[in-house]
Formats: structure tokens, sequence, C-alpha cells
């Protein structure tokens, strides 16, 4: 069943890249405010996911529990709605989340209950110790995520249910029929180029998937964790949202430069990760160690996407006329979405100096 969430791509916040155990309330408080005052909250940005360890164990009656980083998870829920946003938590299938505390193996009816009356909108679900228990057969993973859809369904609350499995047993083929929204398509990612790449450019074979309401999820981002480039951070917003991919912020919104904000909140940037039409991105062609990428906006223009996945600056371009989507021949209208300028299109080709790990992006249209 389809619980009509998340028809464009979720975006908002996690915990765990920046603070992973370290997370508290007051931390989750705070982010919450930067989320409003930043003007992130604007672009769409709206959830504010607490990951793992928040969790102590079960009371008498089996009912989960919070530890002291989280004295009263129902005051915080109602915190951040009252900032207008949305709030979303973690749990795991089997009897222990990944960082080793209480999962919810045998309590998913409760620990759904539990979700809605504090006032959960959203929660990511991660397999970890249930894979040691059950062999990770699609069969198993299916069973388990079901069980805790139909949870969440039963409490009559809109929860959006993240699947997290690394990718195991392809979910883009079943995450939708155990009521997933989104599905986690590789392993974790970390804050340096390599791991960025490898995940974003593996997602391409797969893009054909993800459609309004079930998302694949190459991990949340890392922009402004401080261990890639700012060309590098680009590339990573360029190619998640051609992807339409989760807009999950990762690092401390407290505190973010200038650089930071202009990557995070380049609104022609999103646009193009919540453009209604959600359609795949494909790869166009390659030039040397240019991979170009380009993808059909639901208004008929097209966006294309030079990414330079060479370690040295180069050269990289098209021909107007060898443009795909229907609208070579047609006179044409281009805009830079990175430097935020118009683009001449008056000769016969395209042209651009692609930074090393960097990229170009253009929204083209005709006219
Ligand atoms: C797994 C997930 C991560 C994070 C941690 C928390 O590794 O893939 O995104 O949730 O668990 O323990």
């Amino acid at each position: 069943p389809d619980n009509g969430l998340v028809r464009t791509p979720p975006m908002g916040w996690n915990s765990w890249n920046k603070f992973a155990g370290k997370i508290t309330d007051a931390d989750v408080r705070s982010m919450a405010d930067a989320m409003v005052s930043s003007g992130m909250s604007k672009l769409g940005y709206v959830y504010i996911n607490i990951d793992d360890t928040w969790e102590l164990g079960r009371d008498a009656s089996g009912n989960i529990t919070t530890n002291n980083k989280f004295p009263d998870m129902k005051a915080l829920a109602d915190y951040v709605h009252s900032k207008g946003l949305k709030i979303g938590i973690y749990s795991s299938p089997g009897p222990k989340t990944c960082a080793g505390y209480e999962g919810s193996f045998a309590h998913e009816e409760k620990d759904a209950k539990t979700y809605a009356a504090w006032g959960i909108d959203y929660l990511k679900y991660d397999l970890c110790s249930a894979g040691d228990i059950y062999p990770s057969s699609e069969a198993n993973q299916r069973g388990l995520y079901q069980k805790m859809g139909d949870a969440l369904e039963h409490t009559g609350r809109p929860i959006v249910f993240s699947l997290c499995q690394y990718g195991q047993n392809a979910p883009w083929k079943w995450g939708a029929k155990v009521s997933g929204n989104l599905w986690r398509t590789t392993g974790d990612i970390s804050d340096n180029w390599k791991s960025m790449d490898t995940i974003g450019f593996s997602q391409l074979a797969i893009a054909s998937y993800t459609r309004p309401g079930h998302w694949n999820d190459p991990d949340m981002l890392e922009v402004g964790n401080g261990g890639m480039t700012a060309d590098e951070y680009r590339t990573h917003m360029s190619l998640w949202s051609l992807l339409s991919a989760p807009l999950i912020a990762g690092n401390d919104l407290r505190t973010m430069t200038d650089e930071t904000t202009s990557i995070l909140m380049n609104q022609e940037v999103i646009a193009i990760d919540q453009d209604p039409a959600a359609k795949p991105t494909q790869e166009l062609t390659k030039d040397g160690s240019v991979e170009i990428l380009w993808r059909t906006m639901q208004d008929g223009s097209i966006i294309v996407g030079f990414f330079n996945r060479g370690d040295q600056a180069t050269d990289a371009g098209v021909q107007w006329s060898a443009l795909p989507g229907g609208i070579a021949g047609k006179k044409l209208k281009a805009r830079d979405l990175w430097k935020h300028e118009a683009v001449p299109t008056t000769g016969d080709r395209f042209n651009a100096n692609v930074p090393a790990h960097g990229v170009v992006l253009l929204r083209i249209s005709g006219r």
C-alpha cells in the first residue's frame, strides 16, 4: 500500500554523519532552530531526524524507553513541530540496532504506537542485527520490513518509512511493496571523494526505479562536514539532485560557512531534485575524464551535468545540436546553475573548463 507521503524526495537533516552517538535532545532542538534561521526550511528541508543511540531498553510493559540524552521524546517532537518542521526517529528490525542499542524485534506494533504517540513523522529502519538472526534472503528481509510497514500503517499516523539495508537483495524492486518510501541502495557514505564518487555514479544503473513516493536512497549528504573540497561538495549536491535522492543534510547546521549554505541552499539545484516528474538521469556520453549526464524536467527543459571524475581540470563540452530530450534544433536558452548566470547558445558548441572532481551544471530549454 502507498501511504501517499513524499511525492518528491524527502529533504531534511539527520544526526548520524556529524554526531553519531553524541547526539542529544539539546542538539536536536538547536538544529531545528538553525534549520529555520538559515532559511533552509523554506527551501523544503523539513525533516529533523534522530539516528541511532537514543534508545535505552523496555519498561515492564515492553514499551521502548529513551536514555538520558533524550529525556522526553514527546516534548522534543512538540518543539520540532512548533518550528513548522517534522521529526524522524530510528530503529532496527533486529533485537539490537547497528550501534548496539535496543531494536524493535518482536515489538513492532508497540514501537510503532509509541512513535505515533510521540508525534514521529519518519522512521529509518536499519537492518543490522536482524541480518545475523535471519539469513539475509529477500523473503526474510521483506518479511521483517513488512512487519514494521504494517505496524506503522495501523497507527493511522502518516509516517515516512525509510528502509536501510544497504542495497541487499535489490530493495528497489520490492521496497514499495513493504510500504517503503525510500530504500538505501549502498553501504554507508563517508566524507571523502572516493566514497561519494563511487556511490553516486553506481546509481545510474538503477535510476529508473525511483518514482514519486518511492525513492532510491544513496545515503545522506556530507556537504559541510569538511572532508571534501567545495568542488567535490558541489558534485555531491548536483549528483544527488539529478538522481532524485533524498536531500538529508548531515552537517552541523549551526555553524555553516557561506560556501556550505551556497551549496545546500542552491534553489536551482534543489529544483532538479524536487522536480515532480522525477525522470531518471542517464549517461549522455563520456568525454575523457568527464561523465556527461542528463535528465528531462517536467517543463520540458533538460539538465546536463559535466562531471569531471579526474584529478586534473579539463575542458569538456557538447554540440548544441547533439542534445537529447527533443530540444536539439530549437532556439535554445541555457543557464549555469552554479554560476547562476545565462550561458550563450549562439555558437555550435557548449564548452567549459571543469575543475578536478567538479561539475558544470546546465538547465537548457527550447524557446
Ligand atoms: C548503519 C546505517 C547508518 C547509521 C548507523 C547507526 O551503519 O547505515 O546510516 O544509521 O547504522 O548505527
